[in-house]
């Protein structure tokens, strides 16, 4: 694997590689000692649209393991790009600075292209509405903790499967490792999943049930909830408040979920997942956005010193 960009990229064996050395370096950072293995390697971390989990973590990732880091957080604005440089010509050259990439980007398919120019690994840490193959293997890790043994989780995504990509890359990966039959996706009929993650799912023997209204009876068969907020930020698509109320977490909806179940949720939240949830038993979205860090030391070592 030299470049991480969907994880159409990740077999299975690099999957649980990651999550057992992620396992690792949780118990290590709280109980022992780090190796810097990648002591003297630099990560470069040029990202194109905003970022507080993705960015931050990677970058103390890359401490934890004895490297360093250099980085733009706003390279629309402050790299050569904004004076009309190509994406390809940016990232060949950067390639030569640094021995790993993580980049964020706007529009869909651009972290194709920067790994196409790219000398050096590239990890795509979201690209517009495409993927978001680092946080699926961070959701997959919280969804192991608690779920270490089952193959038949029900998984049921609730918000904009649509335009959220965490929910693309999460989905896929389920059906990757296959320890689900049928995946849910509950939206607004104008935020449903797109047909090519269906295909995908349904290729590899996993079902996906779409729903376009709230579903009791499903969420309360749920073991893991995935919550995403609206992403308005991307191409326009008009809702009322109250359409857009309807697919929301409650505290009713909590009461609802089977006892050993877990709501996730990539973050940033809005309205959807209001803060007087947060200490619910169920909710593991912190959890979940810390154990970023360990997953994200995982991907590094495996991508700049896999032996
Ligand atoms: N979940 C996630 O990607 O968060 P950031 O946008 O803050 O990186």
């Amino acid at each position: 694997m030299k470049h991480l960009i969907s994880v159409d990229d990740m077999p299975v064996y690099h999957i649980e590689n990651i999550i057992c050395l992620a396992d690792d370096y949780k118990n290590n950072l709280r109980y022992g000692e780090i190796d810097r293995v990648l002591k003297n390697k630099i990560l470069l971390t040029d990202f194109y649209a905003p970022s507080t989990r993705t960015r931050f973590s990677f970058e103390a990732a890359m401490n934890y393991l004895g490297g360093s880091v250099i980085g733009s957080e706003n390279a629309s604005e402050f790299s050569s790009v904004a004076k009309g440089e190509s994406l390809y010509d940016n990232f060949r050259v950067i390639s030569g600075y640094c021995d790993v990439i993580v980049g964020r980007f706007i529009h869909e398919g651009d972290a194709k292209i920067a790994a196409d120019a790219s000398l050096v690994p590239l990890i795509n840490g979201g690209d517009g509405s495409g993927e978001h193959p680092t946080q699926a293997l961070l959701d997959y890790f919280t969804i192991k903790e608690y779920h270490p043994t089952e193959r038949n989780l029900v998984v049921t995504f609730l918000g904009d499967n649509l335009r959220g990509r965490t929910v693309h890359s999460l989905a896929k990966l389920l059906a990757i490792v296959k320890n689900v039959k049928t995946i849910n996706f509950i939206s607004h009929k104008k935020m449903t999943i797109p047909s090519h993650i269906c295909e995908f799912l349904n290729d590899r023997g996993v079902y996906a049930e779409l729903y376009c209204g709230m579903e009791h009876a499903i969420i309360k068969k749920t073991d893991v909830l995935y919550v995403t907020r609206t992403q308005t930020e991307r191409d326009g698509i008009n809702l009322s408040e109250n359409e857009i109320k309807k697919y929301h977490m409650t505290q009713d909806l909590m009461n609802m979920l089977p006892e050993n179940s877990i709501v996730l949720h990539p973050l940033p939240r809005n309205e959807e997942l209001p803060s007087s949830l947060d200490n619910n038993p169920r909710a593991k979205w912190f959890e979940q956005a810390w154990n970023g860090l360990y997953v994200r030391m995982a991907i590094l070592k495996y991508l700049c010193h896999p032996y």
